[in-house]
């Protein structure tokens, strides 16, 4: 949700404390805020609200000296984007500053408890009672200050604390928000993803829940929660600097819709062999035996992932004849469903972060499942606490909608479907088939990514419209949902999914001559039964935009308008016609104005439940 950074070195802080935010805008963009620190009482508080180019302009006029600091970007939950809401956040006098991302529940007692105690406070944040809180047990030692602290907050934290009166040292707790602790020479990090620090070092430590730690520019070391210290290994960040900017695009959007050749042959990479006819994923960490006797699949992702969740529901039943089940993250937590021990949970996260995902994850590991996880992020949380998982390797998704992590998804998922049916049912000639038509997807998306100048021309002729239908049956009807996510959360029109055929049962009275559908009608199984719904929508005069088989000319006389993707086997469309989905939105999203990798009310990784 909010991006931390934090320094402790010989360079100067501001620029690199700025330069992690940028990288980590995409987390929250409501205002931006960073401290520095030169020595005993001398700290340099500089926020703003609105995005960091708003900082960043306040900070040519009064730049902040020092080696050391800590800096926010802030997703609002308590209180308006206001310079007085953004943090840093200080204690009394200015003793201790903090960032934080998360929530504190029981902020509202301790406020009122610290208010009749006499302190005043200057924000409306949850956040300002943890400086007070800290500042009230400083007594010189930063760290004993924020270890007395930590058990008071009821909630979830990420957090990094400074104070002039121990001007060496930058603390950091975690507690259900993510914190990486990044390792330099003579100089060390703190960021709550390991994106924020690409380009200053690649070698970084994930903090546990519970965690305290504690860096210096020639130290670092991680606590638990009584101060005693823990080892820690460190991982490598996989990521390079490159690919965390626009390679030329105007948009991370753009650049990550185009990069998905890219990303599906990486997904696909050392994971396909002709000579089992099947697929293997190293980080799996289970015995086959455990899958084969898996009766039933939960799948449990929340937005974008919640879609390639249902994909991969039609995926699994149709290849490898287990029931699956697919459940917003967010519901599944707080549910108590009965399950039986064969059942295999599967939790799907681009990001390994999602609050609401990582809940659902701990409850099933709570009741004993065999909780499995695919995510993009290495190292994330929700990576490390499942049993096994598979990683996407798209690289940095910075878009905050999110695109090539969801074919990477739908293609692992296709992968997962294939090993699992090869553990049952399906035959080696079935596997070698699903394998040689995997293998032919990269090529095929860049073909469909030429539909790019056709999808602006159709964007620039419906950009005015206030309302749409996406229509598609089967394996596309996720993607229907996903179009109109898609749509809805970077050009703020209003967007339905519908299965093809529901529509009848409601939305049809929606549809007029300002209402456009967008119809998944490529040729397949049940083409011909969608042709009749797509019939259904002209009889009313909606305008149809169809995406449709390269070459059906009766899908394109009938339709308004038409976006061509190559012909492949149904299990794969969601993989082609999302992309012309994606460049829709993105098109009708520019022309309307809007920030397309910045949107407005979102947060890439909702860190909060
Ligand atoms: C947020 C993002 C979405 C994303 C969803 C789930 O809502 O804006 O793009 O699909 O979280 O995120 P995850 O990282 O768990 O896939």
């Amino acid at each position: 949700m909010c991006g931390i950074v934090g320094y402790a070195g010989r360079r100067e802080a501001e620029p690199i404390l700025v330069g992690g935010l940028r990288r980590l805008e995409y987390r929250g963009y409501d205002s931006a805020g960073l401290v520095t620190v030169t020595g005993p009482g001398a700290a340099h508080l500089r926020k703003r609200s609105g995005r960091l180019a708003a900082l960043v302009e306040h900070l040519r006029d009064r730049p902040a000296p020092g080696c050391l600091g800590i800096s926010h970007t802030r997703w609002a939950t308590h209180g308006p984007a206001t310079d007085a809401n953004a943090h840093p956040h200080l204690s009394a006098c200015g003793r201790v500053a903090v960032v934080h991302n998360g929530v504190i529940e029981n902020y509202d007692a301790l406020k009122r408890h610290l208010i009749a105690d006499g302190v005043a406070f200057h924000s409306d944040t949850d956040t300002e009672v943890i400086a007070h809180l800290v500042g009230r047990n400083f007594d010189g030692d930063l760290l004993e200050a924020v270890r007395r602290t930590l058990p008071l907050l009821k909630g979830t934290y990420g957090l990094a604390v400074v104070s002039p009166d121990d001007p060496d040292t930058v603390v950091g707790a975690r507690l259900g928000s993510p914190l990486v602790l990044g390792v330099g020479a003579g100089e060390h990090f703190l960021a709550s993803d390991p994106g924020a620090l690409v380009g200053y070092t690649q070698d970084v430590v994930y903090l546990q829940d519970h965690q305290v730690c504690r860096i210096t520019a020639d130290d670092w070391d991680i606590f638990d929660r009584e101060l005693s210290k823990v080892t820690a290994s460190v991982h490598q960040i996989e990521w390079a600097e490159e690919d965390t900017d626009k390679g030329g695009f105007e948009h991370h959007m753009l650049k990550e819709i185009h990069e998905q050749p890219e990303t599906l042959e990486s997904a696909m990479r050392g994971r396909l062999s002709d000579a089992e006819a099947s697929a293997h994923f190293g980080g799996l960490n289970v015995d086959p035996q455990q899958l084969r006797r898996a009766k039933r699949i939960i799948l449990t992702a929340c937005g974008t992932s919640y879609h390639a969740a249902q994909v991969g529901e039609y995926l699994i039943e149709e290849f490898a004849q287990i029931p699956v089940e697919v459940e917003y993250a967010s519901e599944f937590r707080y549910r108590n469903p009965p399950i039986d021990h064969d059942t295999v949970v599967i939790a799907i996260s681009q990001s390994g972060e999602t609050a609401d995902t990582l809940a659902a994850v701990r409850e099933s590991k709570r009741k004993g499942h065999l909780t499995l996880a695919v995510c993009n992020v290495v190292g994330s949380s929700i990576a490390r606490e499942s049993d096994g998982g598979i990683y996407l390797h798209a690289g940095p998704e910075i878009g905050v909608a999110s695109t090539k992590a969801f074919t990477s998804q739908v293609l692992t998922l296709a992968m997962l479907a294939l090993h699992l049916g090869r553990l049952r049912h399906l035959s080696a000639l079935q596997g070698a088939r699903m394998i040689a038509e995997m293998r032919a997807l990269p090529d095929l998306i860049r073909r469909t990514l030429a539909c790019d100048a056709d999808a602006r021309r159709v964007a620039e002729k419906y950009a005015g419209c206030t309302s749409f239908l996406y229509l598609g049956r089967q394996y596309l009807y996720p993607v229907a949902l996903e179009g109109a996510l898609k749509l809805k959360e970077i050009s703020y029109a209003h967007a339905e999914g519908y299965p093809a055929a529901e529509m009848k049962h409601g939305p049809i009275a929606l549809i007029d001559p300002n209402t456009p559908s967008v119809f998944l009608a490529l040729k397949g199984a049940i083409h011909e039964k969608a042709m009749s719904n797509l019939e259904e929508v002209k009889a009313r005069r909606g305008p149809v935009i169809a995406v449709a088989t390269a070459g059906d000319e009766v899908v394109a006389a009938k339709a308004d308008d038409v976006l061509f993707v190559p012909d492949v086997p149904d299990y794969l469309q969601p993989l082609v016609a999302v992309v012309p989905l994606q460049l829709l939105a993105y098109h009708v999203a520019r022309i309307r104005g809007c920030d397309v990798d910045k949107p407005r009310n979102l947060a890439k990784s909702v860190t909060v439940e």
